[in-house]
């Protein structure tokens, strides 16, 4: 028995030998020693950002993958649908959202300070902005408010389902001969409900199709497209690209603020200065606002939502800073860790607004990625985030619910959210009055 033992170990280990001295004469990138057979899978099932840092390759080797010679795994062709006309024309939609948003929390705060989850109200918001934009539907929120309340109860279902899905680290993506047995039922439940997903969207697009006024629409753009390309991705990677980012910057943002009363009061200055406290905040205000921005831009540094961006692959043999990535390797691109990098910022795990005083510093962040392939969405997601932050900021008094601090742990999942769901102390100020009735 010990002398099969012995024999196990000695093959384990000359594979092992075999591996790296084969990683080293092809001068590959440094990363964990792989296992046989399974490689790293067993690293999978951590949060791969906040990993040990030997599994990232140092900040700037990252950076000459982005132009030329990686394409990112989703393709639609969405800059054209999110133009700077397009992105403008739809802020009616985004201002009526954040109003209903702020009529919410108001209800119970008029008089005096009320604990409110949060969280959930600003999924609700981003929700129905895109899917407004998309559909022209709300499918998010108080039912009360809505016309279809059975269709946006499927669509929740479906898109909540869907997310757990991606959440899930499936083996058979990286071990193809698992997929056979589908040990987690995974590409069962996909198929299942991509097409759940797919009749939702349908129904969707024949109405517009249908509907003769839909030509200075998204969707009637969207259905432009459709000539050219698979309308269906093209809304699956705006409301996956799109909702759980602009969420998780809102929450995070409050979060750092609470936090960081000084902060907090350094915006308020610069919001009733800029605006007054006589009319709210609007869109066009915004360019006013750059302590504003700076406060977002910390925020995206700390925590970025797509903290190791999307997966990329390499379309060609390159070589980075000597080192030699194969054609079809899986690039990915720890931004998390760039980004707090104590060699590219100072004080770098300090939430400090002020350091974007300084130009040329937004040049070294990467929350929305580089090149080609960088994210179509940033001037919506920077226009929206803005506007609704600015304005919870202008109408409400806020404070954590005790005097702790809040908790910054992170969700260990393929967007960074909050693990504990985040909620606050708002009292609302006089200028509230000025929503409206909803
Ligand atoms: C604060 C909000 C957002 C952040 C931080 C963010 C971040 C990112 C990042 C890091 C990427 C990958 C870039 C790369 O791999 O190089 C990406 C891609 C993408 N984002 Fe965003 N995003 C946000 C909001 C949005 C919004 C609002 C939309 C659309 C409505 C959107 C649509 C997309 C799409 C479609 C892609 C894939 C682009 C491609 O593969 O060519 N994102 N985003």
């Amino acid at each position: 028995m010990s002398g099969l033992l012995l024999v196990v170990v000695v093959i384990v280990l000359g594979l092992k030998w075999v591996v790296l001295r084969s990683r080293k004469l092809r001068k590959l990138p440094p990363g964990p020693s792989p296992l046989p057979i399974i490689g790293n899978l067993n690293l999978i099932e951590q949060p791969i950002h906040s990993a040990s840092p030997n599994t990232t390759l140092p900040w700037p080797t990252a950076y000459p993958l982005y132009p030329e010679n990686t394409s990112s795994t989703i393709t639609p062709p969405l800059v054209p649908v999110l133009s700077t006309h397009r992105i403008h024309s739809f802020s009616g939609i985004r201002c009526d959202e954040t109003k209903r948003l702020i009529h919410r929390l108001a209800h119970n705060s008029r008089h005096h300070f009320a604990r409110m989850e949060i969280t959930s109200m600003f999924n609700d918001l981003t929700y129905n902005n895109i899917m407004r934009m998309i559909s022209g539907k709300r499918f998010y929120g108080e039912e009360t408010d809505m016309s279809n309340i059975e269709e946006a109860r499927e669509f929740r279902e479906t898109v909540s389902e869907m997310l757990q899905l991606m959440g899930l680290a499936n083996k058979g993506d990286h071990l193809p001969f698992l997929r056979w047995f589908d040990f987690q039922n995974v590409e069962k439940r996909l198929k299942n409900i991509s097409n759940r997903y797919d009749t939702i969207l349908n129904k969707i697009i024949h109405e517009n199709r249908t509907n003769k006024d839909t030509d200075n629409s998204m969707i009637g753009h969207l259905l432009k497209l459709l000539i050219k390309s698979d309308g269906r991705l093209i809304v699956r990677a705006m409301l996956f690209g799109g909702i759980d980012s602009s969420t998780g910057t809102l929450e995070w943002s409050l979060s750092n603020l609470l936090n960081h009363p000084e902060v907090l009061k350094k915006l308020r200055d610069e919001i009733d200065t800029q605006v007054g406290e006589d009319r709210l905040l609007n869109e066009s205000d915004l360019p006013k606002l750059p302590y504003l921005r700076k406060v977002i831009l910390e925020t995206l540094r700390l925590y970025p939502p797509a903290p190791v961006l999307i997966p990329h692959v390499s379309s060609e043999d390159i070589t980075i800073e000597g080192f030699n990535v194969p054609r079809d390797t899986v690039v990915i691109i720890n931004g998390w860790a760039m980004q707090r990098d104590p060699q590219v910022w100072t004080d770098a795990t300090s939430f400090k607004p002020e350091r974007f005083d300084v130009e040329g510093e937004e040049k070294k962040l990467v929350a929305f990625g580089m090149g080609r392939r960088a994210c179509p969405g940033e001037p919506m997601a920077m226009q929206s985030v803005s506007f609704t932050l600015g304005l919870l900021i202008q109408c409400f008094d806020w404070k954590r619910v005790s005097e702790e601090k809040l908790d910054m742990t992170e969700n260990n999942w393929i967007t960074l959210s909050r693990l504990i769901p985040l909620e606050a102390m708002c009292k609302a100020r006089p200028l509230v009055d000025k929503i409206g009735s909803y």
